[in-house]
């Protein structure tokens, strides 16, 4: 019996969460799985009322369940950063989900706004380090508001945590078992001394993995490969800012943040699934915007908690329906609403 906590989130969160939810019912009848959801109001709207983001009882809270489902956090009242540091990155931070594993995969090359490009060509998972480096919050304000104020950002990275991530980018190269090939992204031309330290840390960790062949690209490039040469890349290990960046850029390429879904990973403890795409307030309530990343999603914490069949089956219904049905995977441009694009893959998986 699986325990899903569910966090709806804000604006268009609600909408997509509650489709990717009819496709886990469906999933569960299909592979006979038991589970049961609760939902979890962490939200902007909440917090407008309460001043309550997430408190160290509500993770307490959620360390009681099997896996975290989370729409989106955003709302257009509530300065920005509050919710972000309050509840999406106070989630990973708390559960120390220190993987954000991000897949890059296109469906159907009629979305995708490269040339040329096909879904052998674009296949590639990017591992982003989700616990530190500038995302840390490490830094200071030097004479603040006159004229010779410096703000310093510190990316901080430890061995330990350079290393489990890396462990984790071989392990899952390895275990996806398709080119086997690793890249490094990082930056050590300029930012010598963090990745002097994941440079050398992900040699050391090479060593462990004979069959896994590996590579380094500097982040400027690895954009600009990203949209000449994507068929380059299997696997891409990188640190928290820079997976950031490279991975909204991966969504494009794989036709949009309408499809494009992460997890937040602790591989020992809990894990947290989520469209990459914002709360979208422009389209919310309007029925129009794509939850096949939501879906995704769904997919995703199916295969890590160990159903693999099931979260197979949910990707393969939203490839056929992305491939068969839907003429854009843009808000407003599917040819179908919200509820009938989540009707179109329960209706594949049945
Ligand atoms: C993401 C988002 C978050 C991040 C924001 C909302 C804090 O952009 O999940 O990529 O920067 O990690
Ligand atoms: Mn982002």
């Amino acid at each position: 019996m699986y325990r899903i906590a569910v966090i709806p989130g804000d604006g268009t969160g609600p909408e997509v969460v509650a489709e990717g939810l009819k496709v886990l019912e469906a999933t569960a009848k299909k592979y006979k799985f038991e589970y049961e959801t609760k939902g979890f109001d962490f939200s902007g709207a909440r917090y407008l009322k309460t001043g309550k983001t997430v408190d160290d009882n509500d993770v307490a809270e959620l360390k009681k369940y099997s896996a975290i489902y989370l729409g989106a956090v955003g709302h257009p009242d509530v300065k920005p950063g509050i919710l972000e540091a309050g509840v999406l990155l106070k989630l990973r931070f708390a559960l120390d989900q220190y993987i954000n594993l991000r897949p890059v995969k296109l469906y159907n090359s009629a979305f995708c706004p490269l040339k040329d490009k096909n879904p052998e060509d674009i296949d590639f998972v990017v591992v982003r380090e989700n616990s530190e480096g500038l995302y840390k919050g490490l830094g200071e304000f030097q004479n603040k508001g006159t004229k010779d104020e410096v703000a310093i950002q510190v990316s901080y990275n430890t061995r330990k945590g350079v290393e489990r991530c890396i462990r984790c980018a071989f392990e899952f190269c390895r275990k996806r078992n398709k080119r086997k090939k690793l890249t490094l992204c990082g930056k050590t031309n300029v930012l010598t001394f963090a990745w002097d330290l994941w440079q050398r840390t992900f040699n050391e960790v090479a060593k462990d993995y004979p069959d896994i062949k590996t590579d380094y690209a500097h982040v400027d490039a690895t954009t600009m490969w990203f949209v000449k040469n994507p068929e380059w890349f299997d696997v891409i290990v990188t640190d928290n800012m820079f997976g950031d960046i490279i991975t909204d850029l991966g969504a494009m390429i794989q036709g949009g943040m309408g499809i494009a879904a992460g997890g937040n990973i602790n591989p020992e403890g809990i894990s947290m699934f989520e469209p990459i795409g914002g709360s979208a307030p422009k389209y919310t309530g309007q029925h129009v915007i794509n939850p096949l990343a939501a879906i995704c999603a769904v997919g995703m914490m199916l295969e890590s908690l160990g159903e693999e069949k099931a979260g197979k089956a949910v990707e393969n219904a939203v490839i056929t329906v992305a491939q068969t049905k839907l003429k854009s995977l843009a808000a407003g441009k599917m040819g179908y609403s919200t509820e009938e694009v989540g009707d179109l893959v329960v209706k594949e998986i049945k």
